[in-house]
């Protein structure tokens, strides 16, 4: 069997190579490279396909966040989120001159627990609820908390292109929805690119000066802002994508049924489906015993692995300015000791699931 790798996204760009390099060549011929049309009909095609009014595409998922942190005013507020995330998530908080406060995911599905966040949010703060591995955090009790307490909602996409939560689409809920096209994301770019998704025009503007320093005409300031643009080669790369988000989204979740249908009679942990949502798999991550050692084995069996995430943010050396300590939030801590994240992405073969599983199961009945 040949080597199987965590994320292998050649395929893709075989399929696809014809229409990206004909767009590309158009660009460079018109050396058209930085926002432009080619941008402009990106966000226009990305927010109808999300349900939002407005798309403002960015340099990353991470510009994403700070931007709309920083447009929806977050500093000096409380902003809650998970601390079973990509860092970015937490680090936008701090770039924004926001406070961090942390809370505890849920057992199941791996999101920010809404009880604890209903218990302790202080009013006129701010939520990230993310959208962790591709599916919906429990937007009905976040919203429902937003409401009562008059908080601002951002919610982190950067997983979930196309996941629905109760027939809409995530991003769609809050104030502002943000994504990143980074290669890997199930809607991937040739580089780094994001966007924020809202239906706020006046907000949607505000991040489209942000994103370039600050002005809406060049040279003409009217905040201080960055250098946020998304260049039209990335929006070329997505427009060709986009149209087979769907088709690809639906490979990963037949992927991860087949997945959970095979390691149902093995000590693995897996993933499980909120019900009324749809789960996008950007991760089809399952719970172990014995993690680093299975993971070991699958190496040496050409199958790659990966763990997202090994220590959880509140833990990590970057955030102990913050006095958190291990015990703080049990339920991300003990996903963190026990996840691994399995190959799932749209062009894996039965048979390869079929291998994965097989090893899966032969590491446990050797090990015991
Ligand atoms: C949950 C989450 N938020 C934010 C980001 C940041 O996106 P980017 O890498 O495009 O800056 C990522 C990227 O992996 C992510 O997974």
């Amino acid at each position: 069997m040949k080597e199987i790798p965590i994320v292998d996204l050649y395929p893709q760009h075989k399929k696809l190579k014809k229409d990206i390099f004909k767009k590309w060549k158009k660009l460079c011929n018109s050396s058209s490279f930085v926002l432009g049309s080619e941008v402009s009909d990106f966000e226009e095609e990305f927010a109808s396909y999300c349900g939002a009014k407005y798309a403002v595409g960015v340099s990353s998922g991470t510009s994403a966040l700070h931007i709309a942190l920083e447009a929806l005013h977050c500093r000096n507020r409380n902003v809650t989120t998970s601390p079973f995330t990509f860092i970015a998530t937490a680090e936008t908080i701090l770039h924004c001159g926001g406070k961090i406060n942390f809370k505890d995911i849920e057992k199941v599905y791996y999101t920010i627990n809404s009880d604890q966040v209903a218990s302790s949010v202080s009013s006129s703060g701010v939520i990230i609820p993310v959208h962790i591995y591709g599916q919906g955090a429990d937007m009905d009790s976040i919203m429902k908390i937003a409401l009562e307490k008059n908080l601002t909602v951002i919610e982190d996409c950067a997983q979930a292109h196309g996941a629905e939560y109760k027939g809409k689409k995530v991003g769609t809920f809050g104030d502002a929805g943000c994504f990143s096209f980074y290669p890997a994301k199930n809607l991937g770019a040739y580089g780094e690119a994001g966007c924020v998704i809202c239906n706020d025009r006046e907000l949607a503007d505000l991040m489209k000066r942000l994103r370039a320093h600050g002005s809406k005409d060049k040279y003409y300031h009217t905040e201080i802002g960055y250098n946020y643009r998304i260049d039209a080669l990335q929006a070329a790369v997505l427009r060709v994508k986009l149209k087979y988000l769907d088709e690809w989204n639906q490979a990963r979740a037949a992927n991860a049924l087949l997945y959970s249908k095979l390691l149902s009679e093995t000590p693995v942990t897996t993933p499980k489906i909120r019900p009324g949502s749809t789960h996008v798999f950007h991760q089809y991550s399952i719970v172990v015993p014995k993690r680093d050692a299975l993971s070991d084995y699958l190496g040496r069996n050409g199958i790659g692995t990966a763990v997202h995430y090994p220590v959880p943010l509140h833990l990590q050396p970057a955030f102990s300015f913050l006095g958190h300590k291990k015990g703080d939030f049990p339920v991300a801590e003990e996903l963190s000791s026990g996840c691994l994240s399995l190959p799932v992405y749209p062009e894996l073969k039965d048979s390869q699931i079929e291998y994965v599983c097989e090893k899966i199961a032969e590491f446990y009945e050797k090990k015991g």
